[in-house]
């Protein structure tokens, strides 16, 4: 897989999940099953941990226009050469004042450990056809999903209850306000179940969406208010910030400087972000601002979201007044890939699964707990200015909820994949209605 390039005419939205797809054919068929899960699952290298003694802090710098700008990174960029990882870190400060914690609510009740409960009366919030901005990659029940119990679950918090969802009081909450989500499709699958939630309400000459492209926006007239998606799947600047033009065999990064994307989420006034599934498909080469001969550095995903995650800390604890603006950090998303996992000696994955998983405590592979670690390292530092939306646990359990082969796909699949259904599944994104929506509940909750 060369450079990675869409020529279709109509641009799809998940390339993560068709590169995915192609991995997943072009291994399997090639390989066994071992092979296919070297991709999903590339063991990081073992991460190359400089003691803070002797390494060098990059101090991030978000003063706009640099002097003598470097490059901007797209598909087209290359390294010229590359070198081991030098053990730069990013600097920055956290936050000393570690009371006034906004997630108040989460002291008393920790409302994501729960469970699932059927509830056909209360969920779904919205009817998938209802909605104008529903993606074909996420309408399962128009893409021939029959089974629809996916829709119906309810999360019950072991000791409290969710505030119950209210789309006029949501509207309220957003009145004169830019609502933003800022990541990946997973992030994005998010924005459009918020979106699916509160068009409902709003006439339909009084509400548009722009264009998809880096930055797509829903507004509500009367309310003065808008919900936007920003593509930033890896935060800092990337190769692969153009939503549809990206290349995913070669991701180099701007470990220090988010600045491309801030400059479009500084003004925004609710924030929620996420980043996670692409940091897990192997090493990533840094290409640091103040270098000037293109030389790269090479770390594992691990190292380089740790890195990237660092100057979007420095971001937020450096320009968010908690007062005026409210940041949201959404965990990793759970995939189903392997459905050993929770029946084992099974070779399946998400495909044909209708209920959820009901151990307590259950954990796929796929969430990687020395990430989920540095997340919460990082975001602890930070905790007056950012909420933790901790989705992992919660949607582990619902092996039911992805798409599987009830979606749209781009490329035209063969005779032998068809008849093979496991083999071309979705067990990365969710359906609509669905997981997402009871995120989106969560978030309503803390706002
Ligand atoms: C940040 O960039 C600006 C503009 O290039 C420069 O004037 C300033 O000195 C830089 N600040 C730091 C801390 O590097
Ligand atoms: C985060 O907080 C811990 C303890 O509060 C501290 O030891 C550590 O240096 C902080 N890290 C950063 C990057 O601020
Ligand atoms: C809800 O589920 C119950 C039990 O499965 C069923 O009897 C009932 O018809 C369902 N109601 C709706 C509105 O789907
Ligand atoms: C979804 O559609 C059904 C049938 O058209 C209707 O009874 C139900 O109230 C709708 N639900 C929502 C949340 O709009
Ligand atoms: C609309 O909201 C913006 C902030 O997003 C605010 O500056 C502006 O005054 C509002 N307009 C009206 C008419 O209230
Ligand atoms: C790579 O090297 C070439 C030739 O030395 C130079 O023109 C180019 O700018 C370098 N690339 C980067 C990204 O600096
Ligand atoms: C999210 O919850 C899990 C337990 O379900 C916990 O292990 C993890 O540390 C939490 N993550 C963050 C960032 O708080």
């Amino acid at each position: 897989m060369q450079r990675w390039k869409w020529n279709r005419k109509k641009p799809p939205i998940f390339p993560f999940l068709v590169l995915i797809l192609l991995l997943f054919i072009a291994f399997s068929t090639l390989h066994s099953e071992h092979a296919i899960q070297r991709i999903h699952e590339i063991p990081d290298h073992v991460h190359n941990h400089q003691e803070v003694s002797s390494a060098t802090f990059v101090k991030p710098n978000f003063s706009g226009h640099r002097k003598q700008a470097p490059e901007v990174l797209d598909r087209f960029s290359r390294c010229n050469s590359t070198v081991e990882y030098s053990g730069k870190k990013i600097a920055w400060r956290g936050d000393s004042r570690q009371s006034g914690r906004r997630r108040v609510r989460s002291e008393s009740c920790d409302v994501f450990s729960g469970k699932w409960v059927f509830d056909n009366v209360s969920h779904p919030l919205y009817n998938e056809s209802d909605c104008p901005y529903m993606s074909d990659q996420l309408a399962c029940h128009k893409h021939g999903r029959s089974d629809l119990s996916y829709q119906y679950w309810r999360w019950q918090p072991h000791n409290c209850n969710l505030k119950s969802w209210n789309v006029k009081e949501m509207w309220e909450k957003v009145r004169d306000k830019r609502l933003m989500f800022v990541g990946d499709s997973l992030n994005r699958g998010q924005w459009i179940s918020m979106v699916c939630l509160l068009q409902s309400v709003i006439p339909a000459d009084q509400r548009s969406m722009s264009p998809n492209a880096h930055l797509t926006i829903f507004r509500a007239e009367e309310y003065n208010a808008t919900v936007e998606f920003l593509w930033a799947p890896l935060l800092v600047e990337s190769n692969s910030d153009d939503p549809v033009n990206h290349r995913l065999d070669e991701r180099i990064i701007r470990p220090d400087t988010v600045l491309r994307h801030a400059s479009l989420w500084e003004n925004a006034d609710i924030l929620i972000f996420n980043t996670y599934l692409w940091w897990r498909q192997g090493p990533v080469k840094l290409l640091w601002t103040a270098e000037e001969n293109g030389a790269c550095e090479e770390l594992d995903g691990r190292g380089a979201m740790e890195l990237a995650m660092g100057a979007w800390a420095e971001w937020v604890s450096s320009k968010v007044d908690p007062l005026k603006k409210r940041v949201f950090f959404v965990t990793m998303s759970p995939t189903h890939l392997w459905s050993r996992e929770w029946k084992p000696e099974s070779e399946g994955n998400c495909y044909g699964e209708k209920d959820p998983i009901d151990i307590e405590g259950y954990w796929g592979s796929g969430s990687d707990l020395p990430t989920m670690s540095t997340v919460e390292k990082i975001l602890s530092n930070l905790s007056s200015k950012v909420s933790v939306i901790n989705i992992t646990q919660l949607s582990e359990y619902r092996k039911d909820g992805h798409p599987s082969i009830f979606r749209k796909f781009w490329e035209p699949l063969q005779p032998e994949r068809l008849s093979n259904p496991s083999s071309y599944s979705d067990c990365i994104h969710w359906c609509l209605p669905g997981v997402p929506d009871v995120w989106n509940e969560l978030l309503f909750h803390f706002l």
